[in-house]
């Protein structure tokens, strides 16, 4: 027989067959030992940057401790982290990247920094509530070409346009080599321990956030799950919601860290799922999270630290184009901007001719200069800084800065004592029925605020224009003594 001639005899035959069935099966084991069982595996170092509550600011704040942030800052500093980066890097936002008021000028400078955020080739974007301004308002339907926004899969009603419903991608899924990452955003809201929908309120938004993470890793093959929110509740509160998202492995959520906050854990220390605190609102700075991970997506070890976007950060000229648009386009004649009456506010001249005293004191603080701050930096464009750097409007109110009177620029005296206009009128007649024994005030009260109270200084000293505000040291440096 031929062939046979060729074929080992019978304990030849069982010996390979042996030595055939031990290989395969020793292969086995060693892929099972190694965890190398063929399918994606997880990018071994993962770098995570963030960014939060830009709220419009495409240039940089006005933070106490010096303006910070703006989007050329951010610009040089995501370029740095992302050519340092160990490995895969993903650029995410947790939300709030515009300030939600309606007028033309917000809606133009949330425009620029959505348009700058695709520049920068951002991952994921969420709209934070601000973005959609309650009630589920919807303000801004956005839709900026290579800004992926995301919002887990709730429809807005879109006051604009007569409550025409619209809505975001409920996620985003980055593949890196085969390995996919679902990145998901929700607004605060829906994670608040009070409207969990587990509970107390008749709400079905947490079990369908836990559905659309079920339904990406059934569906879509996702191995791990990030969540990204501009949810700010207390810390531990938020751990405690945290760990109602099991599904998820991190979630960037509640209140902003500090600059100097770094965070690192390995092994055992960590605890499911990562909970990361955002980065300082008014996109202050750049938030880096450094994670090692095992094949499979598990996290080994987490390193967090914060950039701070300060004025030592250089600007990146890639950036100037449109910077200058930027700056043009929110200087050009607005329409839309609500009409706002300054009802009754007349200035501080105006009192200075009865109260020269008071006058004086108040013209020695920096309340009289709070204008000039504003035009020494050329910030007169930003509507969002004038309301608090003059009289009588209010921190919601959004204006550009012509249209501010001139009596009306600095933080005068109807900043704190409200407005004056009445008063004068109370007095002056009081004071002609002083000399003319002609009694013309009929049956009033005088209208003025006799003793501003905390509250009425706390309209404007808050962070992050001012993070140090204690009122009795900050009333003594303002008394007219
Ligand atoms: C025509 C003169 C006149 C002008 C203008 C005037 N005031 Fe007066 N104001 C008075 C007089 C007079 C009193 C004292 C009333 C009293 O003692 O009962 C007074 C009292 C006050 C008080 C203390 C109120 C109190 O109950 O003791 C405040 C605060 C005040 N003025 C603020 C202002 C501010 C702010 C302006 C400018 C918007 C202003 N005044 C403009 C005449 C004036
Ligand atoms: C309309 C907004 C507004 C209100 C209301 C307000 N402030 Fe201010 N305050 C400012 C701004 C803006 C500055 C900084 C101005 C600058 O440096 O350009 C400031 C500065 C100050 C400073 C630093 C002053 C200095 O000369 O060093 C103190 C202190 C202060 N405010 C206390 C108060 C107190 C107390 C109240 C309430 C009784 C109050 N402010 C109400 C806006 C406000
Ligand atoms: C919500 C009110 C508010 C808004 C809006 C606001 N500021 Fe201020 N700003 C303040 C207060 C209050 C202070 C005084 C802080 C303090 O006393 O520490 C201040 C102080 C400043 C200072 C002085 C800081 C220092 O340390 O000398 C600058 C500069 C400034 N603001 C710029 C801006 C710019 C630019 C904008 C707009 C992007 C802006 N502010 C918007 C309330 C505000
Ligand atoms: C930052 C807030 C603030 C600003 C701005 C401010 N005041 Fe006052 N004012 C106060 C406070 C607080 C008191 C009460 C404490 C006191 O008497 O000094 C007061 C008291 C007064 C009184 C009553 C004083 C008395 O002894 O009866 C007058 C009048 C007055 N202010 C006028 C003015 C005038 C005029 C201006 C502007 C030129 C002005 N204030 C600006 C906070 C302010």
């Amino acid at each position: 027989m031929r062939y046979n001639s060729h074929m080992p005899n019978q304990p030849a035959r069982i010996f390979l067959m042996k030595l055939l069935l031990t290989i395969i099966l020793g292969t086995i084991f060693a892929i099972s030992q190694s965890g190398c069982i063929p399918g994606p595996v997880a990018p071994e170092h993962l770098r995570i940057l963030f960014t939060t509550d830009t709220q419009g600011n495409f240039t940089p704040c006005g933070c106490s401790g010096g303006p910070r942030g703006g989007i050329q800052a951010r610009s040089t500093a995501v370029h740095h982290e992302r050519e340092s980066a160990p490995g895969a890097v993903l650029l995410l936002d947790t939300g709030n990247f515009s300030t939600g008021f309606v007028t033309d000028i917000e809606r133009t400078k949330a425009e620029y920094v959505t348009r700058a955020m695709a520049q920068l080739n951002y991952d994921a974007v969420n709209v934070g509530r601000f973005d959609v301004r309650r009630p589920r308002g919807g303000v801004l339907s956005f839709n900026q070409p290579g800004c992926p926004l995301t919002s887990a899969g709730y429809t807005y009603l879109n006051n604009e346009t007569a409550g025409e419903e619209f809505s975001y991608p409920s996620s985003v899924i980055v593949d890196i080599d085969g390995f996919k990452i679902g990145i998901i955003g929700a607004p605060m809201d829906d994670l608040d321990e009070s409207r969990l929908g587990f509970e107390n309120e008749p709400t079905t938004t947490g079990p369908e956030l836990l559905n659309h993470m079920k339904s990406i890793i059934g569906n879509e093959n996702v191995q791990i799950i990030i969540l990204i929110t501009d949810n700010s509740m207390p810390w531990d509160n938020a751990r405690l919601t945290s760990s109602r998202f099991k599904l998820a492995s991190i979630i960037i959520a509640g209140q902003s860290a500090p600059l100097n906050h770094t965070e690192s854990k390995s092994g055992e220390e960590i605890s499911h799922p990562v909970f990361i605190p955002r980065a300082q609102s008014w996109g202050r700075s750049l938030g880096v999270l450094d994670l090692e991970m095992s094949r499979s997506g598990g996290i080994k070890s987490y390193s967090l630290r914060y950039i701070d976007l300060n004025e030592d950060v250089e600007k990146d000229p890639a950036f100037d184009g449109m910077t200058a648009e930027y700056l043009a386009a929110i200087d050009a004649p607005a329409t839309g901007i609500p009409e706002i009456a300054q009802v009754g506010y007349i200035g501080s001249a105006s009192c200075r001719d009865c109260h020269l005293h008071e006058f004086e004191t108040w013209e020695n603080t920096r309340h009289a200069e709070a204008w000039e701050t504003l035009e020494s930096l050329d910030r007169l464009r930003e509507s969002t800084c004038i309301p608090c750097h003059t009289t009588g409007y209010t921190a919601s109110e959004s204006l550009p800065s012509r249209m501010v009177p001139y009596e009306l620029r600095a933080v005068g005296c109807e900043s704190c004592h409200g407005p004056g206009e009445p008063h004068k009128l109370f007095q002056e007649w009081r004071l002609y029925g002083e000399l003319t024994g002609e009694d013309r005030v009929v049956d009033e009260t005088d209208p003025i605020i006799r003793w501003p109270d905390e509250s009425t200084c706390v309209q404007c000293h808050i962070p992050p224009h001012d993070e140090g505000w204690i009122y009795n040291t900050k009333i003594q440096r303002v008394l007219h003594d």
